[in-house]
């Protein structure tokens, strides 16, 4: 499993108020070259909700993998474009503390959607994987936001960490990072990684580094 985020100089993902148009142009070609080459990419309800993303390969040729979305509360509009199924297929992977009207409403649209027994809304990410893996799906890319991400490297259920240092710099504690959630603590619990490459952009301004995570 892959994860892919462009984040500042200061390691911010997104600005405390959700701005996170952080890619040049040949950024966005690189990640949809890879959205374009798995299975399906996923993303977290509030990158839906703060960039409503399509989610789709438009600036590369291939095919749309297909497009997940997890969303426990079901706190996304139904309007959002990743749910429009003309485009691309599109999975959502919501809980019992979805409302009702809305799991309908979205159904309606023809996405499929699997709800999933939780406690509070939280779906454990080898559930979600047991999910994918049920659908034929069988390389998959993470494309945030912090907090999805966070739930997928504390179960250390990541391969690859890829990332474009872009040339800004956003600050603020509020704003997010590529991981976020409560964090590993001590040195031997943190994840280790393996520099794979790295390149300098083709805008000249920024960096691309692979990571693969070490076992
Ligand atoms: N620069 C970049 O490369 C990049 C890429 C993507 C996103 N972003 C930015 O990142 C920000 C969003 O990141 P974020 O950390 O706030 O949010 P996020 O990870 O996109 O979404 C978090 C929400 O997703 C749902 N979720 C995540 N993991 C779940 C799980 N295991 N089970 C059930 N639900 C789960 C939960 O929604 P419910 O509480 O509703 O269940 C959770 O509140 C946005 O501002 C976006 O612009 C930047």
């Amino acid at each position: 499993m892959i994860i892919f985020v462009t984040m500042s100089a200061d390691g911010k993902i997104a600005s405390r108020t959700g701005e996170s148009r952080l890619s040049c142009y040949y950024d966005k070609v690189r990640l949809h070259k890879l959205r374009a080459s798995v299975d399906a990419v996923m993303v977290g309800a509030n990158t839906v909700v703060k960039d409503n993303p399509e989610l789709t390969v438009r600036l590369a040729s291939g095919r749309n993998p297909i497009r997940v979305v997890i969303d426990g509360k079901l706190v996304v509009s139904t309007n959002a474009k990743v749910f429009d199924v003309s485009k691309a297929p599109t999975l959502l992977i919501t809980s019992n503390k979805a409302p009702e009207d809305k799991v309908k409403a979205i159904i309606a649209k023809g996405v499929d959607v699997v709800t999933l027994e939780s406690k509070d809304g939280f779906i454990e990410p080898n559930t979600i994987l047991n999910t994918l893996h049920s659908k034929g799906v069988k390389t998959l890319l993470i494309e945030g936001g912090g907090n999805l991400i966070w739930s997928f490297i504390k179960e250390k259920l990541v391969d690859e960490f890829r990332v474009t240092i872009s040339p800004y710099i956003i600050g603020g504690k509020e704003a997010t990072t590529p991981v976020e959630g409560e964090g590993f603590t001590d040195i031997n619990s943190w994840l280790k990684l393996e520099l794979i490459s790295y390149r300098t952009c083709m805008c000249g301004n920024e960096i691309h580094i692979i990571y693969r995570v070490k076992t």
